[in-house]
């Protein structure tokens, strides 16, 4: 049974207390991370968010709380009341190893049944327990010491931003679900039986509506909510720092933007970000790293054959060009002894990125070695690892196919290589603002362009006489940050000017009436004097990821989903009653089958 606090005050955190604090009486409270009973002695780790004290129960102490420290178990919760004393054998490895408190008293607020995960760093236990004793997984200090990062991280964004002359407004979690975006989580209405709610995959059309009413300069830490398939770095549920600017160009917007990054990096992390953060064109990324989202720790840029092998015999590659697509390759230093089972491997790896297969050209110690070397001519082979500036050792992968295989495959097949070489530096942060990506990408499955980014993106300027003609080559005023290979952020600037509106809507073949359908509360706010504007928004929790060094999203949230999007906490989401769907108006297919969740 748990003990009354009874007025009993906690003097200061476990983790406070030093040399400096020995010879008064304190109280300190928390969890027993460890009890050792030396017969005549009983030590106790008390534990809380900011460390370890060490609690000792002597018979000479206190007969009375010595007895009942023999009663404790790991993970108890615990008031004890004693004199700080200087430690005869002090512990440096610990931040309070210098002192210990004699226990004089004690309450055991509440007892412990055994945990069933282990309270300590670097936990292997199967992610499926953890999430499901998330409450008992997040006392674990490597945890802990993550979401005081988190914690640390918004409140430096916070005071930048308002440093900065922005407004934190809230926009709404039930909004009305809008086409071109993932899938919405929809929310039954039962004022209106048969019509739904969205959550908000962003607070995208309220922040510009916010602009149009005035605000100037928003932002918000906000909750947004996505059905997609989810990754190592997506949840359906994510948190951004959301912000919009009025009277701004993509220059402002950035400008603001890579301040803040260096102002987070530097205060969180002690990291110096070199100002201004490089920028690259869309194409120039997707050429040389065959990614949106290029990690420039390391070299291994794409390089062009296309034009070597023009002529070539080989079919691989004439059936790529005659499709237009090209040829390309990357080099990978030291790896021409590969053995053939490695090098099978890799060519399943740019499977998965939908290639039809990979060669490769290994210059080994007097030879070349390569399963293409009879399709090619000596010339041909010559001016390959000519343009490759390949030299003995180095091994040159090719893929030839349509460009959006070739750069995905190559991309993806670049960074397995240097994470198998070990060519990633992880203390290094390397940053770059994507620019001029393509406004609109075409949909083969429907038959029609749609937006890349949203049909609020503005074109830049020099394009917009494409935008009917050749809608595929304009370029748009949007901008992602990234940082080593992973997306950390993006945003645009806006149209605000209507006859631009209605040619983009029309470039994505949306017609007048179904444009002001879905987003005609926006279309009649632009009526009203819309001010230039644009924004962007950073993914929060990725952010964290980086500041937290850790891969795993789940790490970085306090209570989230697993990979199938279900909470094994709460076992959410779950059956309700009768009654509900009843008032819902909602009538359950027959055939739909509860399934059992995972
Ligand atoms: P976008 O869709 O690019 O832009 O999202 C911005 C950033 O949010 C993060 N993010 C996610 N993080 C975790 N889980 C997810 N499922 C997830 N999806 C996205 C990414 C991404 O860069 N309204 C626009 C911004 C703007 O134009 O101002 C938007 O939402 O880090
Ligand atoms: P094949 O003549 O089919 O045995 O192919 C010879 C070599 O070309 C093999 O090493 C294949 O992996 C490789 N190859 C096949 N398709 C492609 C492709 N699209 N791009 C690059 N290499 C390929």
């Amino acid at each position: 049974m748990g003990e009354a606090l009874s007025g009993l005050k906690r003097s200061m955190m476990c983790g406070e207390y030093r040399e400096s604090h020995a010879g008064s009486k304190y109280t300190v409270m928390g969890w027993v991370q460890r009890k050792r009973n030396l017969g005549g002695l009983i030590f106790v780790d008390l534990r809380d968010r900011t460390g370890i004290i060490q609690v000792v129960f002597g018979e000479e102490i206190d007969k009375d709380a010595f007895a009942k420290a023999d009663l404790v178990k790991p993970e108890y919760c615990l008031a004890v009341t004693g004199t700080l004393v200087k430690r005869e054998s002090p512990n440096e490895g610990m931040p309070t190893g210098m002192v210990e408190l004699n226990g004089e008293s004690i309450k055991i607020l509440s007892e412990s049944e055994t945990p069933p995960i282990q309270i300590k760093e670097n936990l292997d236990t199967a992610e499926a327990v953890r999430l499901k004793y998330r409450y008992l997984d997040l006392r674990r200090p490597d945890i802990q010491n993550i979401f005081m990062i988190r914690h640390k991280t918004a409140k430096v964004v916070r005071d930048f931003l308002d440093e900065n002359g922005f407004l934190e407004i809230e926009t709404p979690i039930m909004t009305k679900s809008t086409p071109e975006g993932a899938r919405d989580y929809l929310v039954p209405s039962r004022n209106y039986p048969g019509m739904f709610y969205a959550l908000p995959q962003s607070p995208q059309l309220f922040k510009q509506l916010l602009m149009v009413s005035g605000y100037d300069r928003y932002y918000q830490i906000a909750k947004c909510f996505r059905d997609e398939d989810l990754r190592a770095n997506r949840q359906p549920e994510f948190t951004q720092v959301d912000m919009e600017l009025s009277f701004v160009e993509e220059d402002d917007v950035i400008g603001i933007n890579e301040k803040l990054i260096s102002r987070v990096f530097k205060e969180i992390k002690g990291v110096d970000v070199e100002l201004p953060i490089m920028r690259m064109p869309y194409r120039i990324a997707m050429e040389k790293y065959g990614s949106d989202k290029p990690d420039l720790r390391f070299g291994m840029e794409i390089c062009e054959l296309t034009e070597l092998v023009r002529n070539s015999g080989f079919k691989v590659f004439q059936d790529a060009l005659a499709i237009g697509g090209s040829v390309r390759a990357i080099k990978a230093g030291n790896c021409a002894d590969m053995g053939r089972k490695q090098l099978d491997k890799l060519g399943e790896f740019v499977k998965t990125f939908k290639a039809k297969g990979l060669a490769w050209i290994a210059l080994k110690e007097g030879e070349i070695k390569s399963p293409i070397s009879k399709f090619l001519t000596e010339e041909e082979m010559a001016s390959i690892i000519n343009k490759m500036e390949a030299k003995t050792g180095d091994l040159i992968l090719i893929v030839a196919d349509k460009n959006s295989v070739v750069f995905p495959s190559l991309g993806a097949l670049r960074v397995h290589m240097a994470k198998e070489l070990g060519l990633i530096n992880r203390d290094e942060y390397k940053f770059v603002w994507i620019t001029e990506f393509p406004l609109v990408s075409f949909n083969e499955e429907e038959n029609r362009f749609q937006a890349e980014h949203h049909p609020f993106t503005a074109p830049m300027d020099e394009d917009i006489q494409y935008l009917v003609s050749d809608p595929g080559r304009v370029r748009a005023k949007a901008y992602d940050i990234v940082l080593n290979g992973e997306e950390l952020g993006g945003g645009s600037i806006r149209i605000h000017d209507s006859a631009l509106q209605e040619k983009m809507f029309d470039a994505i073949g949306l017609t007048k009436e179904s444009a002001w359908e879905k987003f005609g509360f926006l279309l009649q706010a632009f009526k009203y004097g819309p001010p230039p504007h644009g924004g962007l928004a950073f993914g929060f929790d990725r952010l964290i990821m980086f500041l937290a060094d850790t891969d795993n999203i789940k790490d970085v949230i306090a209570f989230p989903k697993n990979q199938n999007a279900f909470c094994p906490l709460t076992e959410a989401p779950n059956v309700v009653e009768e009654t509900q769907l009843k008032e819902l108006g909602i009538n359950l297919n027959e055939n739909v089958e509860l399934s059992e969740n995972l």
